[in-house]
Formats: structure tokens, sequence, C-alpha cells
């Protein structure tokens, strides 16, 4: 967990109200059962405490003083005792309705919470995975749903429990002696203040001590991490060193906060029966006075009072921080999903179309394997449809992935169907920024892009992306079986589609020397193939798509030297007839370009043929010659 997790929440009741907002609104009977069940077990305690005073009032005191014969004392006692019997059993049921409502609305509201973090995650931007760590956003999901377990489960309801025991005590309390109550919650508030200022001082040293145990820890990752270059670089000696340093603080701290424990929570946890004391003592003697008609018969429930009333006290700030604690969880949830979504304005379309003879399109339901975009025309009501060819054109095209900074300046370029755009540069040039534009991944502040004419951003997202074929250097396979990961690139294709695609990417030879070939289950991303066959997979994955638009970002990097010149055939009838996009490290796959590109620093510095570019003896010229080895 990264430093940024801010521990404890900015606007707990904000939070707490939103919160709970959301487990009322998807459970609202329940809720409300759940509050009934808090309050009856509550007075249910109160009430059958309250009953030792009658007892003693009615019963006990009467028989003593012989003015209640023993038999029909003790009947109507029986029947007292059975009613109160019947009260506690109901306050019995509550309790295990209410543990059982809990989990139930506990667990159906973290269901529902993570559906719609996911299904708000799935919305979002690419600039959002920029921004946040893949760690961050996976803690979203585990440590903190588990904290908004602990919080509707546990923190809430023992809170709203506590609250409800502190008023039906205090009330019972206040209805036997309101004097004696004063006195009660005056000795309360200075053991309170004790507590507290012991507690203080503690826990100034169980911070340090905290503090050190992290350290100690992170120390001890570090060096486990590191065992490969502590070793080379035979830094045992010093590391030990350092690391006694850091063990010997966490030794002081911990024996220092630790003695002073031993001290003060003795202490801590015997205040509450000062209260008792005091009470008794106070008590008696007004019983015994018989100041206000007070009586030994309330003094007995009001002592019982007494310690119920402690518990919740103290555990009070406890629960609180834990409140707040959890809250910091509740934000960071809420916090991703008020993410804002992906904007779609885009109202151009991609449809399967029918060519007729003379060239129009019409619009159909069935594949044809004609594709039109089909563009409304909000002016005049109109329908244009213009056939998907694959044109793209840059004009002046300005970005930067924040205001900031620019990483792309001026960029004009035409990519006609059929041509090989490829781009080279150094690290850093902005050659895959080019493509993130293309498939808008982000939006550009300058400048138009257009395809087949029309400019992108009017262009529905999923339509513009569904016809782009991408392949990225680092591939992302998904757990089933390869034939699965080929056709995630179009979903209903055939088995024969399938082997069609890899036979073209050049990896159907190596999926049939795979155990189980095409059946074969891919495990942690691939973890069980080499990364040139996860690019081969890749390859095919964009294959069997069959866009008009392919972009391939150093999509054969890892791919060895013999292997890339099969690939490359299979690349080369991949790409007959369709615009692509190159980006590669190696200049011998690009050579066969129309157009290559030198980028440096988000320019195009150099364009031209391979040929040609040699001949003007520039960048390319430079990066060929010296990367020809
Ligand atoms: N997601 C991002 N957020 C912010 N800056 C980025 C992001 N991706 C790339 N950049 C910056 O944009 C520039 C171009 O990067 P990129 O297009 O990935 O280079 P190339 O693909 O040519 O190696 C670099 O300076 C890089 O630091
Ligand atoms: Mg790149």
């Amino acid at each position: 967990m990264s430093d940024n997790r801010a521990k404890k929440s900015k606007a707990p009741l904000k939070t707490l109200g939103r919160t709970l907002g959301f487990v009322i609104k998807n459970y609202p009977v329940h809720c409300v059962v759940v509050l009934i069940c808090i309050i009856v077990s509550a007075m249910v305690t109160a009430r059958g405490t309250m009953f030792t005073k009658e007892l003693i009032n009615d019963y006990i005191q009467p028989m003593l003083d012989g003015d209640l014969s023993s038999d029909v004392g003790f009947r109507e006692l029986g029947h007292r005792i059975l009613l109160i019997a019947l009260m506690y059993a109901a306050g019995v049921f509550a309790t295990f309705l209410l543990n059982r409502l809990m989990v139930y609305v506990t667990q159906g509201t973290l269901k529902i919470i993570r559906d719609t973090l996911f299904e708000h995650m799935e919305k979002l931007p690419i600039s959002y995975f920029d921004r946040n760590e893949r760690g961050d956003i996976m803690s979203i999901y585990t440590n903190d749903t588990d904290t908004l377990r602990q919080l509707i489960s546990q923190s809430v309801p023992n809170m709203i429990s506590n609250i409800s025991t502190v008023i039906t005590v205090l009330t019972s309390m206040i209805i036997l002696s309101p004097l004696l109550t004063l006195t009660a919650l005056v000795v309360v508030a200075v053991a309170t203040a004790i507590t507290r200022m012991l507690a203080g001082k503690s826990a100034k040293y169980f911070r340090k001590r905290q503090k050190n145990i992290g350290e100690v820890n992170a120390f001890i990752e570090e060096t486990v991490e590191g065992q490969r270059v502590v070793k080379v670089f035979t830094h045992e000696d010093k590391i030990m060193e350092a690391f006694d340093e850091k063990n010997e603080r966490l030794y002081d701290s911990t024996r220092l906060a630790n003695g002073l424990a031993n001290v003060v929570m003795p202490i801590m946890g015997n205040l509450g029966y000062l209260n008792y004391v005091v009470v008794a003592i106070v008590g008696g003697y007004l019983a015994v006075a018989g100041v206000g008609g007070f009586s030994i018969a309330s003094l007995v429930p009001f002592l019982q009072f007494t310690r119920q009333f402690n518990m919740p006290i103290s555990q009070f700030s406890q629960q609180l921080n834990s409140i707040i604690m959890a809250l910091a969880g509740a934000e960071r949830i809420f916090a991703l999903l008020d993410a804002p979504i992906e904007e779609d304005e885009g109202y151009v379309t991609l449809v399967n179309a029918r060519e007729s003879e003379d060239g129009t399109l019409t619009e159909c339901e069935e594949r044809t394997g004609v594709w039109a975009w089909k563009h409304p025309h909000s002016a005049d009501g109109t329908v244009t449809y213009t056939r998907l060819r694959g044109d793209i054109v840059f004009e002046h095209v300005d970005f930067g992935y924040v205001p900031e900074k620019t990483v792309l300046h001026d960029i004009s370029l035409y990519a006609r169907p059929g041509e090989k755009i490829a781009f080279v540069g150094a690290t850093g040039a902005g050659k895959t920024t080019i493509t993130n534009l293309i498939n808008r991944f982000y939006d550009i502040q300058n400048g138009k892009i257009r395809y087949d004419g029309i400019n992108i951003q009017k262009i529905r997202k999923s339509d513009l992306r569904r016809s782009l074929g991408v392949v990225l250097q680092d591939t992302h396979l998904f757990t089933g079986t390869v034939a699965d990961n080929i056709r995630y690139g179009k979903l209903d294709a055939t088995d024969e589609e399938v082997h069609a695609a890899a036979k073209l990417a050049g990896a159907d030879y190596f999926i049939s020397h795979l155990p189980n070939g095409y059946d074969t289950e891919i495990t942690g991303d691939g973890a069980n193939l080499s990364q040139g066959q996860r690019q081969l997979i890749a390859i095919a994955r964009a294959a069997v798509a069959d866009p008009p638009v392919l972009i391939l970002d150093e999509a054969t990097s890892s791919i060895d030297t013999r292997t890339e010149a099969i690939v490359q055939r299979g690349m080369d009838s991949l790409m007959e007839g369709r615009t692509v996009f190159v980006i590669a490290h190696r200049l011998s796959t690009v050579k066969n370009s129309s157009v290559i590109m030198v980028l440096s620093d988000g320019r195009i510095i150099e364009r031209g043929s391979h040929d040609s570019l040699l001949e003007d003896r520039g960048v390319y010229y430079t990066l060929y010659t010296g990367n020809k080895k």
C-alpha cells in the first residue's frame, strides 16, 4: 500500500451518510427491522434490570414485613418472573435476527458495490489508469471493501446499539434517582479524563513503536527483494549493521511502550469500579437517609445500570476511531465510482452494408463483409453512408497527455488504404502516442484526425475501435485456451477462421506443437508461453478480426530474427489491402513501408521511402547504418 492512501477520512459525515444511504436504498425494510431489533434488545436489558426494584419493593420487602402471605407472594412472583423470561426470550430472538440480517445486508451490499465498481471501471477512460496505480485499484476491491464490511456489519450497528444502551440506561437511572445519576456522571467524566491522559502518554510510545515496526519490515522486504544485488556487491555486512540499528530502535520503543502499558492498562481497566464504589457509597447513604424516597430496592438496579453504562462509554472513542478509518476506505470506493466515465459524443456508427452496381451503399442486418460509416446529418435529417476503407489523415495535430506538456507537435500525415506507414525514432519520441490518438484513448488539443474523411470525434468510440486492429508490445492474454484468446478478436469466429488467422500470423506451427494444440490452457497471463509466442497469438487475434486498419506497436520486438522472417511473411499477407501503422525497433521490419516517418521529440523530422531516406543521409541514414549489424 503506497503512502498516498490516507488513513483517515477527509469528510467523515458526508461519506458515512452516503454509505448508509447506499445500504438503506438497497435494503430499506431490512434496515428498519435491524434498528427495531437493536432498540428492543437495549430496552429488554434495561427493563430486566429495573425488575429487581419491583422484586424487592413488591414481594420481598412485603413478605419480610409480613404484609404479604408467602403463598400469594410466590405465585404472583412466579407470574412476573415468567413474563420477564418471555421478554428476555424476545430480546435473544431480536439479537439473533439482528445478526442474521446483518450478514445478509452486508454481503448483499458488498456484492452490489463490487458489481457497481466493476461496471463503472469498465467505462473509465484510459487516462484514469495512467493516473492510478494498479495496486491501488486492486486494493479498492480487496482492502477497502473489507473495511466497508466491518463498517456495515460491526462498527455502525455497535455504535447504534451503544447509543441506545446509553439512552435507555441513563433514562432508567434518572427515573431511579436524578441525584445519584449526576454523581455517576461526574465520576465517569473524571475517570474518562484520567484515562485520556494516561492513554495519551502510552499512545505516544505505541505510535513510535508502530513506526519502528514499519521501518524494520520495510527494510526486510527491500533486502529480500534485492538479495541478488546485495550479494553481487557483497554488501552483507553493511546491511546487517543497518538492520541492527533499526532493530535496536524497535526494541527501545517497544520496551518503553509495554512498560508503561503494564502500569497504565490495569489502572484504566479498573477505573470502571471507581464509579461502582462511589455510587454504592453515595447511594447507600441516600437509601439509609431516605432522601427523595430512594431505597435499597432502587440501589440494586442502579448499581447494575452503573456497570452497563461504563462499557459503551469506554468503547465509544475506539469505535469512533474505527468508523473514521473505515470511512477512509469507503471514500476511496466512492472516488472510483465518482471518476468521470469516458465521454462518447460520437454519432457516426459502423454498419453492415451492401453495395449495388452503381456503387450506392444500403444498410443491412447480416454480415456482408462490407462495412459502411452511417453518418446522420442533424441539419437536414439525411443519412449518408461512406464505405469503410481505412483512410487516415492527420492535419496539424498537437497533443499532450497533460495540458502543461505538449508531446506531439504539428503532426500531419496521410495513410491511404493498402499503405504501410512506419514510425521510427528513439524511445519517448511519441510513436505510441500517435497510435493512442487514432483509437481515441486520448483526445487531441489541436488539429484534426479524419477517418475515411470523417472527423474521428464524430465517430462512436466502440465503432471506431472495432475497425482497428491493435497489436502491442506487451501482449495481454486472458485465462482460457489458445483458441479462446485468438477468438477474442472476433467472438463469433469459427474454428476454421481461428486456424486461418493463426496460419496467417505464423503462429500455427508452434500452437500445433503445444500439448493440447489450440485447446491448451493459458495460465497466469501466458506465463507458460514465451514472449514471442504470446506476440504471435496477439497477431493472430488481430488477424481474426480482419480490420481495415492495423496498428502494430513493436509487435515483433520479442521475436527472434529467424522467427521474425517467418512471421514477416504472415504479416505481409495480413497487411495486404489494409492501412497499417508499424512501429518497430528493427529497421529491417519497416524497410518495405510505403512511407517511413522519423520522429524526434514529438515532431516528424524526416519522411519518405527507405531508399529516398537513405539517399538524404539524414537521421534515418544514421539510424539504419548504425543499427545494421
Ligand atoms: N500515459 C501517459 N501519460 C503521460 N505522459 C505519457 C504517457 N505515455 C507516454 N507519455 C510521454 O509521452 C512521450 C511519448 O511517449 P511514447 O509515445 O510512448 O513514446 P514511444 O512510443 O515513441 O517510445 C514520452 O515523453 C512519455 O513520457
Ligand atoms: Mg512506444
